[in-house]
């Protein structure tokens, strides 16, 4: 059996650092591996909307921006099938048989949707489409067998959900769904990449995102003005490095060679934290240092998107070739399921013998 990746993003802002550390990165890195055999990347246009329901427009505009974003760190159409969730409807019908396989309960005890309902004040009234869109998350995956997907660890849930759902379609209904394994990040920092004012996840609503696309002096007053320990305010402070922005954006960045380049009275990051922890380290040289290791890495990605944000038209087209693409394969999976549920009738010279065998036998 072949491998191969299926994993996405909700189009509901512009791609930043921390889907970079957590995702991107890595799905360019397999992409290039030449260990897959098939490689789906949608944008979950659908999946957002469930959210964004009275705000369409926000997710319209967005699928632009995610794409560019693809496309500027190195994903390559002729690699990688990049295509738009709602695209492919044979998602919708899979979920609608999913729902019948998974019980409220089990939803209930989704800890990613559970703090997601916190965050949008849900509580009083959360859409059924938004309970239940780790099914639909199901269906994106199983729709394409994919065997890996690489995600960041508040994904985790999802992942689990889909496993258990195949593993009972396959159960109920005959061997026909694969089980996907979840690919984390490997370096511990990229798991959940704190923002810019150290609270647990960058995200666009709290407004704590370097984004991919920011120009080289919004990064730069993005990390001067960041978070880090509040008990180090003296350059002779002894500081502290765990759960300090700065060093896990570090941990997540800098190689040893950046030393070399921007800071070569120290060998590596570890002589650097000890330095910091032993205190006579400024935050502000540890932050103009990240700066630079920051800007090599975005400098590129933001000129390869200015460069093909040149031809919008073209984007589109790549982006309605894998969706046709991925509905071809989605359509082929939906056709083995139903058949193994046997709701495939008309196809099913069997039972329209047998059913008229029945009735001929009757009416003797
Ligand atoms: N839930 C994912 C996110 O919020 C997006 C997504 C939708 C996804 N369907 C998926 C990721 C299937 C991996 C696999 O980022």
């Amino acid at each position: 059996m072949g491998k191969i990746i299926l994993t996405g993003d909700r189009p509901t802002g512009r791609l930043h650092v921390g889907h970079y550390v957590g995702s991107l990165k890595r799905r360019v890195e397999l992409q290039n591996s030449g260990e897959f055999d098939e490689i789906y990347i949608m944008i979950a246009d659908a999946q957002a909307l469930t959210d964004n329901a009275d705000n369409p427009e926000k997710v319209r505009q967005n699928i632009i921006e995610v794409a560019l974003d693809y496309l500027a760190c190195g994903l390559d159409p002729g690699k990688s099938v990049l295509f738009i969730q709602s695209q492919v409807p044979e998602l919708c019908e899979m979920t609608f048989y999913y729902m019948d396989l998974v019980t409220v309960s089990r939803l209930q005890r989704n800890p990613t949707v559970k703090s997601e309902i916190q965050m949008r004040n849900f509580e009083a009234s959360i859409p059924v489409g938004f309970f239940t869109y780790p099914i639909s998350q199901a269906a994106d995956i199983t729709a394409f067998k994919a065997t890996t997907v690489p995600v960041g660890e508040d994904q985790a849930p999802m992942i689990e959900q889909t496993r258990e759902i195949v593993h009972k379609f396959n159960s109920v209904y005959g061997e026909t769904l694969v089980e996907p394994d979840i690919l984390l990040p490997d370096n511990k920092a990229c798991l959940r990449l704190p923002g810019i004012d150290g609270k647990a996840k960058m995200s666009k609503s709290l407004g704590n995102c370097i984004y991919l696309s920011d120009s080289e002096d919004e990064i730069k007053k993005k990390i001067m003005s960041m978070f880090t320990d509040p008990n180090h305010l003296k350059v002779e402070d002894p500081g502290q490095v765990e759960g300090n922005p700065v060093f896990i954006y570090l941990d997540a960045f800098c190689r040893d060679e950046h030393f070399e380049k921007y800071l070569p009275d120290y060998k590596n990051l570890d002589e650097l934290k000890a330095h910091y922890t032993r205190g006579g380290l400024g935050d502000v040289k540890v932050k103009r240092f990240l700066n630079s290791v920051l800007q090599d890495e975005l400098r590129p990605i933001r000129e390869r998107r200015r460069e093909i944000a040149k031809d919008i038209p073209a984007v589109y087209r790549i982006l309605e070739e894998g969706s046709r693409k991925a509905e071809q394969k989605a359509a082929q999976t939906l056709a083995e399921m139903k058949r193994a549920m046997k709701i495939n009738y008309f196809e099913d010279k069997e039972l329209i013998a047998e059913q008229a065998e029945r009735f001929r036998t009757e009416m003797e």
